[in-house]
């Protein structure tokens, strides 16, 4: 059977689905989503006693591209971004380019794909079906805020910035009107004209193929068979052809949504030889309504559930709803609404996955599943012995289930759900948790009791004794304490647990159980008067966080009223790829079609931490068919890296992850199983050390310690009213840039020639690398950069490695080779932040006067040097922050451990190095009984002075973005309101926190500030632009033709950047340290003055000619239209024998004030409020930097409070993927989100006085961080625990629930846990 593809429209048969196509669809599932499926279901029949209506409805829905067989787009229609606009068609109005919501664009296609298929449901969308379409779409550039302000603009209700749901902007009600910012006139509001945008017509749309429709109208009965290299697929065509089916092959699972089947099979390694899928068959669809329960098909999708429970409960009374609302809510935090449209509730039940978020609802719900095979139809119930999978409780294999009978709750029956997990959305939970409880009619005398929970074991697990054990109790605090007693008994969760979080999970267990209490309390109330219930201080643990949409403005001074229109500078310029992004057409580097004879690579990583390596076995894998040969460090013609610095290991290995060789195949399918056949035996090394405190122990560093020290810092230790010391632990961070590592190397006939096409912050690097491991001159090697998605500092070093392993397979072969990391892959070899213990001593003055601080940093290097030792001074240099200490000494060093190496990320040391600062002060502030941001203010730079390495600066802006930020924020109104608001919630806690900023630009070396670019001007008048940039996201091409127009004179329309290249301008710097744009637009500023310089008596001859003209008659007189600009760098040195010098160009200033507040009980949190201001001096452009600003601050809260990096004991990383890693998404953005950049600011230095702001916002992501802190401590102190100095980030839900401890947390620890087995000595996971 073949399949007869219709993506877009675009009919066409194939034997196979096109490679191109497959690749296509995959592209537009980046970012974890999203292409529009459309079709229309089989006959989905609506059954109620009384009727049998027919549906036939079209529905589109969007879906996770991976995770969706090509098979079961039989009778679907396809629409991918190509369908939806084009540059050379038209473009959709879909206005996230214009309005800024573009950065690397990776992640794009998938968002206009979700915002399509909302569209498409429904052309003017409410906010909150907005934040549900793209709440399964990952963006690790933009901060999500241009993303929703786009689709805002299609929604009914946006007007204005909405603040507070008034549905009015804060500017219009003068709110704020006390700051200067908000005041002044020349301060812009708009970053982008709604009115320039096209009306959505959905009349342009396309059209369900005709063909399809005939195909539904007369639907295939014939069972389809379709044969692939390994699997078969089996679509039968009625319900009695699946049964038989079935019995014939009783092993072969039924596919439905893959959600379950597809990650099992591709990271599982599980192969099923035979699927049968039932998407054909109507009668899995079915939905019965009967007058004690609803009978819901198990081939409905969970969106579908959805529905058909939010219907049923708008037409029951509430007391027949409890159970479907309970599913309802978790319905709403299950997955991401792409999962929930391929997922099925068949599968969800089946897959029994211990986490499962339904089926501890449905169990105490008493649920019923109805099964069918040839033999008959039987029912079972969804017990906890069908949960555990006992074989009586269970299907047979040659059953299938067909639908799910949920019954109606009763009067005096209460249901309830609970769920925590690392985040509010797009999580699988930590635990879960179903409850019922039934009543003696008339009072509160407990009948029957079911409470199960997920995540607590190998399956759901029911506390069936403890339910029973209660039996005929009344519902008071004396059944409550022994129900917890008891549940802690029998829901044993043993230390080495997978998942860990073991104290944790043990807490909720109890949490959940008292949430439960509290709520039926109130419902009994209703029924019973009068009915003791607790006061209102106590029912704050009733409420759950709704997600809400983010509002916010964003605030920036508008050019001069003189400056040319046609003079973009300070402009909010669309990125010049913005609508290339949104159209898929923007080329990244694994879109460049396959080329002629082209190889797969893939690599061959050490699974051992610390071994020798006795012998590697190729001979299986080189037999595989399509494997063409493996690389090993025997195949390097040049150098093989460094010493400690392998490209291919070479005798032994130092961490799980580091590359040993590469195998070469014709497809990278080829590949991947061939790395399977690859035998390693090693014997292993020791000591192993994965930790900075066994590092410490076995004195195993990288390099020297870095020291800088003023003042007198012992004398003054002894002068002072106190001394605190305290310790900070900051976890590592995954840059998770949406664009994996990749390289694409072709090798040419002649002179051993290399063009190759590489994801990269620094091509020249690559360039070098391949040569010296070639063996081969530089000037034949091209490296080509068109843009990158997404780098954060994991692609300065790491893509030589990369390219020169390729290169070497490309020589060898003398194939092109292509080299795609896949997302677990380039998490488990790339490392990326450095995690950091630091130890600090602080001697303070009771007012809160800081005399002496002494802090000792460490952090986790890995296995190799890599960019450590430049960390770790950056680390000591940054670490005072904004603050003034007279006697400071600082000290760090750089562990070596046996983990992959860490690397270079935005911030370079600074996000987690100040953390210790601020850790510091705060503790300071809880000794001295004083506000944190008093003691920040009395110890911060006021005047001109210099910093602990001698550097003279003007704190000047610093202090205006900190009374800003206070004043804008009206912080000291919200502190007093929180205060209040905590007085009055027990167990909710809102917390505030400012935080000031004086972060350090550029790199401490003259000549890492070079730059150079070349101009082109061609006879028609266009230009060509290069420079030694990389456009990462960060819009530095956009700001390169900005300053290329303002030189010229020219509109941006003349200008081109095709891409960066080290044929066109050699020798170039990493694009890095946040100076990118600075000197480079130096560069191309110097270029553009050389050429007009060289125009200027062409022009001053004739004035009022035109540009083509100058041109002409320029090229007429023989005058050079070619230039090349050179920027030699700002002055920076730094000498650390005198601990003195003026390591950076330039500070970026900056203070934010964020607001949360925490639920105690289980450890989430919701960010209420942001507030953001930064010196950005004369911005280049707006948009662009406020994006970096926002951005920035969102990746900077994932590593504070959700980003958490957990290896097994054997030093092999878990989180190794979304699933397990979260990275932010659009519903961690604070609800109210405002950035206002500082009016009137300057500084000469630097190109058209603007700032570098690409790392700096980061940072500011650490004021969530102490607002969480905040709201712990007052949690802390009105349970009178004592203060801890010990500092932990991420603040995870984990240790923000542990933190607030209270008699819950005093069960968990009084109940002893298991006694660990021999067998299992160890935890289930180590930290860093
Ligand atoms: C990214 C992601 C996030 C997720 N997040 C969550 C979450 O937060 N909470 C949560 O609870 N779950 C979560 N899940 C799991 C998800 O709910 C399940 O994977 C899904 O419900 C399975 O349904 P499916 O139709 O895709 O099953 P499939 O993968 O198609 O099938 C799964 C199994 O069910 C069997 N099966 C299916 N239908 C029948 C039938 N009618 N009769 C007999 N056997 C049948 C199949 O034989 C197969 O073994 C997530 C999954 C993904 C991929
Ligand atoms: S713009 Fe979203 S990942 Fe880069």
């Amino acid at each position: 059977m073949h399949i007869r593809l219709l993506p877009n429209l675009l009919a066409q048969d194939c034997k196979k689905w096109p490679q191109d196509t497959v690749k296509k669809i995959l592209k537009y599932g980046r970012g974890s989503a999203t292409l529009l499926h459309s079709h229309i279901p089989t006959r989905q029949n609506c059954v109620t006693p009384v009727d049998f209506p027919v549906l036939l409805t079209l529905r589109h829905f969007s879906v996770t591209a991976c995770l969706v067989p090509i098979c079961s787009l039989y009778g679907a229609a396809v629409t991918t971004v190509e369908g939806v606009g084009s540059m050379k068609t038209r473009l959709h109005p879909c206005r996230i380019a214009k309005s800024h919501g573009t950065q690397c664009g990776f992640c794009t296609p998938g968002m206009v794909m979700s915002m399509y298929t909302l569209l498409r449901n429904h052309p003017q969308p409410s906010e909150e079906q907005l934040l549900e379409a793209l709440g399964g779409n990952l963006c690790r550039c933009a901060g999500y805020r241009p993303i929703l302000a786009s689709g805002k603009t299609f929604c009914l209700e946006s007007n204005g910035c909405q603040q507070k749901g008034t549905g009015k902007c804060c500017l219009d009600l003068g709110e704020n009107d006390s700051s200067s910012l908000g005041r002044k006139s020349d301060i812009c509001t708009e970053l982008f004209v709604k009115e320039e945008f096209q009306p959505l017509d959905p009349t342009q749309e396309l059209i369900f193929p005709p063909e399809l429709l005939r195909m539904t109208e007369n639907p295939e009965k014939r069972t389809l068979t379709f044969h692939g290299e390994r699997v078969t697929w089996i679509s039968p065509g009625t319900f009695k052809d699946l049964l038989e089916l079935k019995a014939k092959h009783p092993e072969a699972p039924l596919i439905l949504g893959n959600t379950s089947l597809g990650p099992a099979m591709r990271s599982k390694g599980c192969l099923y030889p035979i699927l049968l899928s039932p998407a054909r068959i109507s009668e899995l669809n079915v939905v019965s309504k009967t007058n004690d329960g609803l009978t819901i098909g198990a081939g409905c999708s969970l969106a579908q559930v959805k529905d058909i429970l939010a219907e049923r409960v708008s037409e029951l009374p509430e007391e027949k709803t409890q159970t479907y609302r309970a599913l309802l809510k978790h319905l709403k935090s299950l997955a991401s609404q792409q999962i929930r449209n391929m997922a099925s509730l068949g599968g969800h039940i089946i897959s029994r996955h211990s986490y499962s978020d339904l089926n501890p609802i449905l169990a105490v719900g008493n649920a019923t599943l109805n099964l069918t095979s040839e033999e008959g139809t039987r029912r079972i119930p969804l017990s906890e012995h069908f949960l555990a999978g006992l074989a009586s409780a269970d299907l047979k294999p040659e059953e299938i289930l067909e639908s799910v009978y949920i019954p109606h709750s009763q009067k005096w029956e209460f249901v309830s759900a609970f769920r925590q997990a690392q985040c509010q959305q797009n999580a699988l939970p930590d635990v879960n948790a179903g409850m019922r409880v039934l009543f003696k009619e008339g009072t509160d005398i407990i009948e029957d009791l079911s409470i199960t929970y997920g995540g607590v074991g190998a399956a759901t697990v029911s506390a069936h004794k403890s339910c029973q054990q209660l039996l005929g109790r009344q519902w008071d605090e004396l059944m409550l304490d022994e129900a917890c007693r008891r549940l802690l008994d029998e829901v044993s969760l043993p230390g080495w647990a997978p998942g860990g979080r073991v104290e944790f999970k043990r807490t909720l267990v109890v949490s959940f159980f008292f949430k439960f209490y509290l709520q039926v309390l109130q419902e009994l109330k209703k029924l019973i008067k009068p009915f003791p219930v607790p006061v209102n201080r106590f029912l704050s643990a009733l409420e759950d966080f709704p997600g809400t949409v983010p509002q916010g403005v964003q605030r920036y001074q508008s050019v001069d009223s003189h400056q040319p229109l046609q003079d973009p500078v300070g402009r909010p310029v669309m990125h010049l790829s913005g609508l290339k992004h949104a159209t898929g057409e923007a080329e990244f580097c694994d879109d460049i079609p396959m080329v002629d004879k082209e190889l797969c690579m893939a690599l061959v990583t050490s699974t051992r931490a610390y071994a020798k390596i006795i012998s590697v076995d190729l001979s299986e894998a080189l037999e595989i068919p399509g494997v063409v040969d493996v690389i090993t460090a025997k195949d390097i013609p040049g150098i093989n890296g460094t010493k400690d610095d392998k490209l291919l290991a070479v005798d032994e290995v130092l961490c799980v992850g580091q590359i040993i060789c590469a195998v070469v195949a014709e497809t990278d399918v080829q590949a991947k199983r061939a790395i399977e056949k690859i035998k390693i035996t090693y014997e292993e090394l020791e000591p192993i050390i994965f930790t900075i405190e066994d590092a410490i122990k076995h004195n195993s560093f990288l390099c020297p310690e870095k020291k800088l020290e003023q003042g007198n810092i012992e004398e003054a230790f002894e002068k002072v009213d106190q001394i605190v010391e305290g310790e900070v632990h900051v976890g590592g961070q995954e840059h998770f840039y949406m664009e994996t590592q990749r390289v694409l190397v072709i090798p040419k006939t002649e002179d051993k020639e290399l063009d190759i096409y590489v994801s990269t912050q620094d091509p020249a690097h690559v360039q070098k690398t391949v040569s010296s491991t070639l063996n081969i001159p530089i000037n034949r090697i091209t490296c080509h950069v068109k843009r990158v998605g997404g780098g954060f500092g994991g692609k300065i070093g790491r893509p030589a490695v990369f390219g020169a392993i390729a290169a070497v397979g490309a020589l060898k072969t003398g194939h092109p080779i292509r080299l795609v990391l896949d997302r677990e892959d380039d998490m488990l070899i790339t490392g990326g932040r450095h995690p950091l213990f630091g130890k600090y001593k602080v001697g303070f003055m009771n007012n809160g006067r800081i005399k002496a601080l002494d802090i000792e940093c460490f952090i986790n290097g890995g296995c190799t040097l890599d960019d450590s030792e430049l960390v770790t001074e950056f680390l000591i240099l940054k670490l005072e922050n904004a603050y003034k200490i007279r006697n400071l000494r600082f000290r760090g060093r750089a562990c070596l451990t046996n983990l992959p190496s860490n690397t270079a990320f935005r911030g370079f040391g600074f996000p987690q190095g100040t953390l210790v600062t601020e850790s510091c002060i705060t503790a300071v502030a809880a000794k001295c009984g004083l506000p944190p941001e008093k003691v920040r203010e009395k110890n911060m730079y006021r005047t001109v002075d210099k910093t602990i390495y001698k550097q003279a600066f003007n704190p000047e802006s610093l202090i205006r973005c900190w009374n800003e930020c206070l004043d804008v924020s009206s912080f000291h109104n919200r502190r007093k309101q929180a205060e209040e608001f905590n007085k009055k919630n027990y167990w909710k806690k809102r917390g505030v926190a400012v935080i000031p900023m004086k972060f350090s630009v550029g790199f401490a070396a003259t000549s890492y500030h070079q730059a150079a670019a070349l101009v082109h001007i061609y006879t028609d008048g266009s230009v060509l632009v290069t420079h030694g940039g990389n456009e990462l996201g960060q819009g530095i091409h956009t700001k390169m033709l900005q300053v290329a127009s303002r030189e010229l004179k020219i509109p941006m329309s003349h200008l081109h950047i095709c891409e960066t290249s080290t044929a066109m301008v050699p020798n170039t710097i990493a694009t890095a340290a946040s100076v990118g744009a600075d000197i480079n637009g130096k560069a191309v500023q110097n270029a553009c003055q050389i050429l007009l310089k060289r125009l200027e008596p062409i022009i001053k001859k004739n004035p009022e000619g035109t540009w083509e003209e100058w041109i002409e008659a320029a090229f007429e007189q023989r005058i050079s239209l070619s230039a090349t600009g050179y920027f030699r760098g700002y002055k920076a040195f730094m000498d650390w024998e005198k601990g003195e010098g003026d390591p950076f160009p330039y500070y970026v200033y900056g203070a934010a004030c964020s607001e949360v507040e925490i639920d105690c009980l289980t450890g989430a949190h919701k960010k209420i409020r942001t507030d953001i201001v930064m010196d950005a001096c004369c911005s280049l452009n707006p948009a662009i930097d406020i994006g970096q600003i926002e951005g920035a601050f969102i990746q900077g809260m994932g590593l504070y409070t959700t980003e958490e990096l957990k290896y097994s004991p054997e030093g092999v990383l878990y989180s190794r993927g979304p699933d397990e890693y979260k990275i932010p998404t659009i519903s961690d953005v604070p609800e109210e989100f405002n950035v206002s950049l500082l009016p009137s600011s300057q500084t000469p230095l630097t190109i058209y006085s603007s700032k570098g702001l690409g790392e700096s916002g980061m940072f500011l992501g650490s004021s969530v961080f102490f607002a969480i802190t905040d709201a712990v401590a007052a949690a802390r102190k009105e349970r009178d625990i004592a203060e801890d100095f010990t500092v932990k980030s991420p603040a995870t839900p984990e240790w923000v629930r542990m933190a607030c401890a209270d008699r819950f947390t005093e069960m968990v620890y009084i109940c002893p846990l298991p006694l660990e087995p021999p067998s299992h000595p160890t935890p289930w996971a180590i930290f860093k």
